[in-house]
């Protein structure tokens, strides 16, 4: 019977790039549901980008653009690079949509009538300046346990003390520098406390119910406590504006916490998939039914989505999940991932540097396994099986015998031999890989599909296509040899697919054959078959690629990069200080009357310049680094504080205007050669900056006066 499957995978937030960390969750759901969708299952994978709450806003506001813009933006940026890696959506949305919001009034509409919503007063961290409340990661100050300056309102990173920010001494915001006052104000808590919710998550949670994994029912039932220990406690969901987030009906001024409609965002976006599909969302999430929901996410969000998240379905009157698969940390060359060491790698600098993304979906699904043990990237290691398990032996099968049926056989194909055993072994197994997907033991699946290669391979070595080619009189052999080994190819192709869908296509495409199912693996081609060409499938990793991989990721960054509110308050103390030393120091062209002579003006060298490259710069939240033509020998390097308002690869191929002969400034990330010219509103009434272009005929070099 065809199962009804709704996946999905955790929600990133709005205001970062995608990295190599973030990416294997993503491959690992990936693979899942396309092998569901290869076996013939209704299987539908939705995800969205997690858009509200405090540092969203904050980026937002230092950025100089509305929360909107930036998701906006960031929106396109995120299913940007999911597409690069092959991740199949059926649909990436967005939290901050109607049918979340929906789905969010709801739930707590429902969960209010249940009584499991209480208002109660807590005193909290105000920010007199910013005039908002401060959520801990923006409280900063002395550690109460170590002394440790410049620690964050939650947890010392130096002795790792957990407290309360209220603990902290000479806590000041991390916002403006403020020293916070501690205010009351009315929050909303979802009651986990209540006997309802502990009978239901003991059950829910417990072993034998089998939604968890072992590892995470264990640690569910010492966050439960023993029985008659209620050691839940309520769920604080509702934040004081200002806040970006959905406001809370009948509540002015408060609005729910980002955590609260994020995994709604599940359900906000399977209904916008529900209005263009035009199935039935009540199919999927009424208390009974028979669709199956899964949630991938990593073992850091476990509380979320094993506890509130399923206690509020259960009471507002919806099916609970059916399995949380919680996976592992990314490691890379055995330590966390690291700016300064170049490790911590975005999605968009793989593929910049012309890595293939099939690489490393291949990488992680020979790592990874149903457990929430981390795995490790050693890169090392990921050359050296890519290299050998997809290069040198899987493609390495159909590039020794495809040329001979082209070139000797008129690309048709002679009968395939039923009872050849490398064949017959890789149809026992495909059910039994089948197990391996299903189980999420990738890894497994990946190991027996490598041994069936093995044994192809060695079926192509004794027949030996290339010397049965030189032999006069063996025609016949050469056919079936070749046509055996393109049946095993395909056979292998075919337990290969949910792992590499795009060398499948290809496959597809030069055997001429339909998209490949999962029951493909207990066919063969029929002889008459005519393939096409065959062009080589896949290079090998190139270690020197790698290496510069790792150069950009380290050179692109700052020494030591900041947590965002660190970095938000370095910013504006940086501003403070440029603008004093502007007002001090800088020595003014203009006279008293605010006017400038012509001579003043002609000390400034105004060239017209060819944007020749722009680019992102890792750790830094304004810049693009512009490579600037301007008729010189060598082009100059400009970082130019206009990120908010443009995408780096829109620039390339334009012309702008620079001030050529600005002394040159060494900045964190480099030497920047000059200015480029732009506008804004100094009052910030229209938002927005807005670079100079010249009228057409201009040419890189030309002065402007
Ligand atoms: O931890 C995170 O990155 C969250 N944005 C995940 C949310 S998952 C779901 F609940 F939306
Ligand atoms: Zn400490």
């Amino acid at each position: 019977m065809t199962r009804r499957i709704l996946v999905t995978s955790a929600l990133p937030y709005a205001n970062g790039a995608i990295h190599l960390g973030h990416l294997v969750e993503y491959i690992q759901t990936d693979i899942w549901v396309r092998f569901q969708k290869m076996v013939g299952n209704e299987c539908w994978y939705v995800c969205a980008d997690d858009t509200h709450g405090t540092p969203i806003m904050l980026r937002a506001e230092k950025e100089g653009i509305t929360p909107e813009q930036l998701i906006a933006r960031v929106h396109g940026e995120h299913f940007r690079d999911f597409s690069s890696f092959h991740v199949g959506f059926d649909n990436y949305y967005s939290t901050h949509s109607p049918e979340t919001q929906h789905y969010a009034n709801t739930i707590y509409g429902r969960l209010k009538d249940a009584g499991l919503i209480e208002v109660r007063t807590i005193e909290q961290y105000y920010d007199p300046v910013k005039q908002m409340f401060l959520p801990d990661r923006f409280i900063k100050g002395e550690c109460p346990k170590c002394h440790a300056k410049d620690q964050y309102g939650d947890n010392c990173e130096v002795c790792g003390a957990a407290y309360a920010p209220t603990d902290l001494i000479e806590p000041f915001s991390a916002v403006s520098g403020a020293k916070p006052e501690l205010r009351n104000s009315d929050h909303y808590f979802f009651k986990l406390s209540d006997p309802r919710c502990e009978a239901f998550l003991r059950q829910y949670t417990s072993r034998e119910h089998g939604v968890l994994q072992a590892e995470a029912a264990n640690k569910m039932q010492e966050w439960l406590g023993d029985a008659g220990e209620n050691k839940l406690t309520d769920w604080d969901i509702s934040r004081d504006a200002p806040y970006f987030g959905f406001e809370i009906p009948g509540a002015p001024g408060k609005y729910f916490y980002v955590w609260l409609d994020a995994p709604i965002g599940y359900m906000g976006s399977f209904q916008n998939l529900c209005s263009k599909q035009g199935l039935n969302f009540d199919d999927f999430f009424k208390p009974d039914s028979s669709a199956e929901l899964y949630h991938f996410i990593g073992k850091d969000i476990l509380y979320f989505h094993s506890l509130f998240w399923p206690a509020e379905l259960q009471h507002a009157g919806y099916r609970t999940p059916t399995k949380i698969f919680a996976h592992g940390f990314l490691t890379v060359d055995g330590a966390k991932m690291s700016k300064s060491r170049g490790t911590f790698i975005t999605a968009e600098s793989f593929i910049e540097h012309g890595l293939n993304p099939e690489w490393l979906r291949y990488y992680f699904a020979a790592k990874l396994s149903a457990t929430m043990e981390d795995i490790d990237l050693s890169f090392a290691d990921f050359s050296a099986r890519v290299n050998s398990d997809l290069v040198g032996k899987y493609v390495n099968i159909a590039s020794r015998s495809a040329g001979f049926i082209s070139k000797r056989f008129n690309g048709q194909l002679a009968p395939a031999d039923t009872s050849l055993p490398a064949i017959k072994a890789i149809q026992d197994a495909a059910p039994r890989i089948a197990e391996l997907y299903e189980a999420r033991e990738f890894g497994k699946a990946v190991r027996e599909i490598m041994a069936l290669t093995d044994a192809a391979n060695q079926y192509v070595d004794s027949v030996k296509p290339w010397e049965l080619a030189k032999q006069e009189g063996k025609e016949v052999e050469l056919h079936a040899a070749c046509t055996n080994a393109l049946n095993l190819f395909r056979l292998l192709t075919v337990l290969l697919k949910p792992i590499l869908p795009v060398t499948a296509g290809k496959v597809e495409s030069f055997l001429n054959i339909a998209p490949l199912s999962w029951a493909d693996a207990q066919t063969l081609l029929a002889g008459g078959h005519a393939i096409q060409a065959y062009s080589h499938l896949m290079t090998r990793v190139d270690p020197k690629t790698i290496e510069k991989l790792i150069d950009a990721n380290k050179q692109s960054l700052a020494p030591t990069p900041a947590p965002e509110a660190h970095s938000q308050q370095r910013h504006a103390e940086h501003q403070q200080k440029e603008a004093k030393k502007e007002t001090k120091a800088a020595p003014s062209p203009a006279d008293a009357d605010g006017l400038c002579t012509i001579d003043d003006f002609m000390k400034i060298d105004l060239r017209i310049a060819l944007i020749a490259n722009a680019e992102h710069v890792e750790g830094a939240d304004k810049l693009v680094r512009l490579t600037l033509d301007i008729g010189e020998e060598k082009p100059r390097n400009v970082f130019a504080g206009i990120k908010a308002a443009y995408d780096p690869a829109q620039l390339i191929g334009r012309l702008t205007v620079m001030v050529a002969n600005l002394a040159p400034r060494k900045m964190k990330f480099g030497m920047s050669e000059g200015m480029v010219m732009a506008a804004s509103d100094p009052e910030g009434k229209t938002p927005g900056i807005y670079l100079l272009s010249p009228d057409s005929g201009a040419t890189p070099g030309m002065r402007v006066k």
